[in-house]
């Protein structure tokens, strides 16, 4: 198989998610999240895997071709330390099955501190319930932690409140209102 262009080291997601808030039965890992499935970073090579289509399973994408693809693809990658896009690949059908994102913002406050925030995440209608979301959510916590980040936020729908109070999420009660400008 010709080599993957890797958005981030695969390296970076050598970490123990039992250092998350999520807890799995049976027991997963990343490293054997289940048969013939993969956990890894996003590479340039996942459009050809379905990597849009799953994502148009959480919202809307648009058309998008390999050109622009490769384009983002390129400045995320450039972007360092930033964007951290895991997947999860069922390497059987070389398909895209899962995904979650975490982007580190760098701040001045908190001494020059990092916060990691969770975006996209979405696991592939045939594959639910099997703990792939708990687990792409999950690997989020000991990553953001690995790259120094003091907290990590996600906004989500009231409907799934309740799913991310299960992997460790609070309100904050000085901070429950999230805002928004629509551009
Ligand atoms: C949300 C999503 C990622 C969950 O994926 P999944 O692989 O089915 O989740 P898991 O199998 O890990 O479920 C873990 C637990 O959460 C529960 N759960 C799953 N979806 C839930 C929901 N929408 N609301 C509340 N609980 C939910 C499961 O019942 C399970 O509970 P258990 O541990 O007590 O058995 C998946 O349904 C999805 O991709 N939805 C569409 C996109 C989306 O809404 N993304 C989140 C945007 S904020």
């Amino acid at each position: 198989m010709a080599s993957q262009d890797y958005l981030f080291a695969p390296e970076i997601l050598d970490i123990d998610l039992d250092q998350s808030d999520a807890k799995f039965n049976p027991k997963l890992s990343i490293a054997d999240p289940g048969e013939g499935l993969v956990v890894r970073p996003l590479a340039k090579q996942d459009y050809e895997k379905g990597f849009l289509q799953l994502l148009k399973e959480l919202t809307s994408v648009g058309n998008i071709s390999q050109e622009a693809w490769e384009a983002r693809f390129n400045d995320m990658k450039q972007c360092k330390d930033t964007y951290f896009v895991v997947v999860i690949e069922d390497t059987t059908l070389n398909k895209i099955i899962g995904a979650s994102t975490l982007v580190v913002e760098k701040k001045f406050i908190h001494e020059c501190g990092k916060v990691g925030r969770v975006e996209d995440v979405v696991v592939s209608n045939d594959y639910r319930g099997r703990q792939l979301g708990k687990l792409a959510v999950g690997i989020m916590q000991p990553l953001a932690k690995k790259l120094g980040c003091y907290k990590v936020t996600l906004n989500c729908t009231d409907s799934m409140v309740k799913y991310y109070t299960g992997l460790g999420y609070k309100m904050e009660d000085n901070n429950a209102n999230f805002m928004c400008l629509r551009l």
